[in-house]
């Protein structure tokens, strides 16, 4: 398959182009920057609202994994730059696919389980309501956002990811730091769901999503198996062999982080992979502990 694959460059983006290049598929990655010159190849610039697609050759699928990364204290500014580089550039891409003589078939789009906002110990489902937040606001909106390339035929799907654990970014690689000190400890009460997926699994996903007719719409991509953070934190001590004795306190969240820390680290989204299940997805890491284990003992993740 020819494929457009934007945020290449990011922790999911990476490792996805290795694999769909291993597996024969033809990969282009679809990188921000002006156009110079007369450059041949496309051209996408999301805060200058440029695209130019044609020059991409004929596509069969784009994965559209690009966005401001959401790990960071949450400023005015850096709320609009979150939002934006979803809401605003998937429009920009979804229309851009519209006007090419031969849309693709299909677009993998990514949004994340913080759609669902804070639910306690509520099973979510893809059919659940929304939650309220501004994860939760983002989210709605990044995913209506493709509806230009809805409309006009294409297959959308949009990955409700959970925290994805990997040993060279995200959620994991913050955390590894302070809990290899022994300085690691639940957050605030540890009652909150995690709803994770092991990225290795989370490409086999997307993979799925490549060719899965049936698959249409939300599809929550996290493992079977959501958590407490209480849990998650065992699980994590347990994986590197050291104690996990110093819980951190909502309060101290909230001040360190603000509303980052409250929506992304308190908040609880007990997600279930109802979709995957019903498609006949087989997890390889539906347990935490082995994924864990997985995780932090391959160079590759
Ligand atoms: N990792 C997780 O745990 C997780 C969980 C839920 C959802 N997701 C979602 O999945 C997607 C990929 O996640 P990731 O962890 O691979 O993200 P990442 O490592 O932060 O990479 C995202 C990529 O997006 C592009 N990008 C960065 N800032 C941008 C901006 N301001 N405007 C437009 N593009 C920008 C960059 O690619 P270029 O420089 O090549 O353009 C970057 O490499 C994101 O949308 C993220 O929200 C991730």
């Amino acid at each position: 398959m020819n494929i457009l694959v934007t945020g290449a460059t990011g922790l999911i983006g990476s490792a996805l182009m290795s694999r769909l290049a291993s597996t024969g598929h033809h990969c282009l990655p679809l990188r921000r920057g002006a156009a110079v010159g007369n450059e041949p190849g496309p051209i996408w610039n999301p805060e200058s609202g440029l695209i130019r697609l044609e020059t991409a050759g004929p596509l069969e699928a784009v994965i559209h994994l690009a966005g401001e990364n959401i790990a960071q204290r949450w400023t005015a500014a850096a709320k609009a730059r979150i939002r934006s580089s979803r809401v605003d550039a998937t429009r920009l891409l979804c229309e851009a696919l519209t006007r090419l003589p031969q849309p693709p078939r299909v677009v993998v789009c990514a949004s994340a389980t913080g759609y669902y906002g804070d639910r306690g110990d509520e099973v979510l489902a893809e059919d659940s309501s929304p939650g309220q937040g501004f994860l939760a606001e983002v989210c709605q909106s990044w995913e209506a956002a493709t509806e230009p390339a809805r409309l006009c035929g294409m297959r959308v799907v949009h990955l409700r990811v959970g925290i994805v654990l990997a040993r060279r970014g995200g959620a994991l690689a913050k955390m590894l730091p302070a809990f290899r000190l022994g300085l690691g400890g639940r957050l605030g009460t540890g009652r909150q769901f995690w709803s994770w997926i092991c990225l290795e699994d989370l490409i086999r996903v997307i993979e799925l999503a490549l060719g899965e007719e049936s698959l249409n719409g939300a599809v929550n991509a996290v493992s079977p198996a959501a958590v407490t953070n209480t849990q998650f934190t065992h699980a994590l001590a347990q994986a590197i062999g050291r104690p996990a004795l110093l819980p951190m306190p909502a309060i101290a969240v909230k001040l360190l982080l603000g509303e980052m820390g409250r929506e992304a680290l308190l908040g609880s989204a007990r997600v279930r992979p109802a979709r995957l299940i019903e498609s006949g997805f087989v997890f390889r890491f539906p347990e935490l502990g082995a994924a864990l284990n997985h995780t932090l003992g391959s160079p590759d993740s």
